[in-house]
C-alpha cells in the first residue's frame, strides 16, 4: 500500500501495489482523458510525477517514444496509463490540463 497525492486537487488516496495510475485517477473522479484505451499512443494521459519517481514502474520504450512527440514534456513526465504504483514510497502526481497531450 502506498499513498498517492493528486495535484492540483490535493486529494490523497491509499493505493495498492501494482495499481495502474490512469485507472486509479479515473476511479477517484479526476478528469483525465484516455483516447487510446491505455496503449501509450494518444498522449492524453500525460502527467508529471512530482515526487516518488522510485515508487512507480519504469518507463517503457513505447512510452518514451510517445512522450518525445508531446509538447510540455519534462523529466517528470509520464503517461499515466503506463505507470503502475510499486508501493515502495509515496507518490505525488500532477494533472496537467492543457499541457497533457490532447
Ligand atoms: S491513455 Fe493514451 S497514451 Fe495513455
Amino acid at each position: 500500500m502506498s499513498t498517492l497525492t493528486i495535484l492540483p486537487s490535493g486529494a490523497t488516496l491509499d493505493v495498492s501495489e501494482g495499481a495502474n495510475l490512469l485507472q486509479t485517477l479515473l476511479a477517484a473522479g479526476e478528469k483525465l482523458v484516455s483516447k487510446c484505451g491505455g496503449k501509450a499512443s494518444c498522449g492524453a494521459c500525460h502527467v508529471f510525477i512530482k515526487e516518488g519517481r522510485k515508487g512507480v514502474s519504469k518507463m517503457t520504450p513505447e512510452e518514451n517514444a510517445k512522450l518525445d512527440s508531446l509538447v510540455g514534456v519534462s523529466s517528470k513526465s509520464r503517461l499515466a496509463c503506463q505507470v503502475n504504483i510499486l508501493g515502495t514510497e509515496p507518490v505525488t502526481v500532477e494533472l496537467l490540463g492543457a499541457l497533457s497531450g490532447f
